[in-house]
């Protein structure tokens, strides 16, 4: 979604606004802007289209000011245009904004009433000419009064007024050199240089430039200038992620090197917490309350978005059969705005790689207003949902820069693995550790197991590509195949484009098999559970409507192996890590579709990484 950078320091500002631009791309974008400040005017430049663009007609500005704010824009209000890009400039101020103003069609009327004409459909000009509205209105009123607190008042004021989450940046004419801006409920990190400070929405931007940053508190406002950060209640951190982490390595795109990442990430995300042996406990941060928190648990509510939701739902069945807990799985959007039962005894816990998903992080809000435990799962340490959570079961994927989510996905459901393993054995249920279903040893053989599953993978992308002129691809699976399908399905999507659904293979005859026609492909997720011969059924069925199914089973199965059209055999793994197995040719099939197609594979279309509004 929308991302922002802003630079004061003894450097041109241009190039160091352009590159963390290009860094912030892979959160998702439609258009992009900047504007520099020279002591006297503004130097405005936007641009429906990629931050190329904006580069290349930028290319003989920006030699000489040392200050300026910057932006990618992701289409709320008003359509990616030139007009609607950020920034906005409304008298002496210059504006750029991420996150959404609510309340700003009602604003914007009684601004129309004093005069004001607007150029945009945004909300961003709406904030924009309401700071300045004030602005005026405060010189007028103390002419004497230096420009400095005007415009902090003038701030003060709009904030008072403008509902909802949002992040700013501004400049302003009559307060050169510096740059004023608000944190509320959308993320902005700083970083002091040797040269100046570096601000921008996310780490990726800074991370190259310095690694020491501090995460700007919510409601406070601060200003920025060539020397210091002038803000209440700021705390600096050292960041372990380092710029190559960031890079492709090679890869042709970072969702091809984050699929091969899966084998380390899900090492990185065990080592230090597997036990010493199968009746001792996993080891996590803040053991202790851990271990009283799950001890007096009686429900747990798992809940998420898109991805971190199909982790969700796969780990219902973990919690279910291992910890023996109540456990239901929500869609964050959904969950927010009903009215669940919060009793003592109920833990909510948010699956989120980025952490700063609107809705998932409005749930845990709920939750946490109610004064039940929370807990998180995400991938980025120092989010929102990280901070606000109770407790945090970090996964250790490192930055995860393609818009489809793989490793972080195989990362949640290894801690979910783990830890329910671990709720079991404190509640005294498997007191042994062992079951069938799944031991620590199967956890620690897991990234090995990947490794294997990835050495087929020119088998799955070239199948992938076989797909490309299908009208829908159907993936259907029983038990915890059926988040893995309905998983795959949205791989499909969200990199093809292709219509494409998951089922649960059982509620095919309620409906979906009206679908299957000799032209239609079905992925079944066939492994050799226990569910594995009604599956076999299901494919039956299929087979006998002339559908032409793709079969991933177990290795050495030659029963499926016959039924289906084609067929790729996965090594035999416990019941516990099979979704972490069976998803890899899933993202496999898709990125091999969407390369045949030419699609955009980090950046899908109309897609956000990091989705801040709801
Ligand atoms: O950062 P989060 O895990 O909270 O994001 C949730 C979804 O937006 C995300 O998983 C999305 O569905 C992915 N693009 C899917 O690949």
């Amino acid at each position: 979604m929308c991302g922002i950078v802003g630079y004061v320091g003894q450097k041109t500002a241009l190039p160091i606004l352009l590159d963390g631009l290009k860094r912030l791309e892979y959160r998702g974008y439609d258009s992009a802007g900047f504007a520099l400040f020279s002591g006297s005017n503004f130097l405005i430049k936007r641009n429906a289209g990629p931050v190329e663009g904006l580069a290349d007609i930028s290319e003989d500005l920006g030699k000489t000011e040392h200050l300026g704010i910057a932006h990618t824009r992701w289409a709320t209000h008003g359509a990616p245009t030139e007009i609607n890009a950020h920034p906005h400039r409304a008298g002496e101020i210059v504006l750029v904004h991420n996150g959404i103003i609510e309340n700003y069609s009602q604003i914007k009327e009684r601004l129309m009433k004093h005069g004001a004409q607007f150029s945009s459909q945004t909300d961003t000009e709406v904030f924009a000419q309401l700071i300045e509205h004030h602005r005026k209105l405060l010189t007028n009123k103390t002419p004497k009064e230096n420009p400095e607190s005007i415009i902090l008042a003038a701030l003060k004021t709009s904030m008072s007024e403008v509902e909802g989450h949002y992040a700013i940046l501004l400049m302003s004419q009559t307060v050169p050199g510096k740059i004023f801006g608000i944190q509320n409920g959308a993320p902005l990190v700083v970083s002091k240089l040797k040269d100046g400070c570096l601000i921008a929405s996310d780490i990726q931007a800074i991370i190259p430039y310095h690694n020491e940053v501090c995460f700007l508190p919510q409601g406070e406002i601060f200003i920025i200038d060539s020397g210091d950060i002038h803000c209440k209640n700021m705390h600096f951190e050292k960041i372990d992620w380092s710029a190559d982490k960031v890079e492709k390595d090679g890869f042709e795109s970072f969702m091809l090197k984050e699929v091969f990442q899966q084998p380390l990430v899900v090492a990185d995300s065990l080592s230090g917490r597997l036990p010493i042996d199968s009746k001792a406990p996993f080891i996590w941060d803040h053991q202790k309350s851990h271990e009283v928190l799950w001890k007096n648990a009686k429900r747990l509510y798992l809940i998420a978005c898109g991805t971190s939701f199909h982790a969700a739902m796969t780990a219902k069945y973990f919690f279910e059969r291992w910890a023996k807990i109540d456990c239901q799985v929500d869609i964050a959007s959904e969950f927010r705005y009903r009215d669940p039962i919060f009793e003592p005894g109920t833990v909510v816990g948010v699956i989120s790689q980025s952490g700063e998903t609107a809705d998932t992080l409005a749930a845990l809000r709920l939750a946490n207003a109610a004064g039940v435990s929370t807990f998180s799962i995400c991938n980025v340490k120092n989010s929102t949902i990280s901070r606000e959570s109770g407790f945090q079961y970090p996964t250790k994927a490192g930055p995860e820069i393609g818009v489809a989510s793989t490793k972080a996905f195989t990362s949640q459901l290894t801690i979910l693995c783990a830890l329910a393993l671990d709720i079991g054995r404190l509640r005294g249920i498997n007191q042994s550790g062992e079951n069938s279903d799944l031991s620590f040893h199967a956890l620690a053989r897991l990234p090995h197991d990947l490794d294997r599953i990835l050495k087929q993978s020119e088998i799955f992308i070239n199948m992938g590509a076989t797909l490309k002129d299908q009208r829908i691809i159907l993936f259907v699976g029983r038990g915890t195949m059926y988040p893995i399908a309905l998983e795959g399905a949205l791989k499909f999507k969200e990199l093809t484009y292709l219509p494409s659904e998951g089922f649960a293979a059982g509620e095919l005859k309620h409906g979906p098999i009206a679908y299957i026609d000799k032209d239609v492909s079905i992925v079944v997720l066939a492994p050799k559970d226990e569910w594995y011969a009604k599956t076999i059924s299901n494919l039956e069925e299929i087979r006998a409507r002339g559908g032409h199914i793709i079969a991933i089973g177990t290795e050495g199965d030659t029963e499926t192996s016959k039924v289906a059209n084609e067929f790729i055999g996965l090594p035999e793994a416990a019941w516990g890590t099979q979704p972490i197995l069976s998803v890899i040719p899933l993202q496999l099939l898709a990125y091999g579709c969407a390369k045949a197609l030419g699609r955009n594979i980090d950046k899908p279309r109309n897609l956000a990484k990091s989705v801040t509004v709801e």
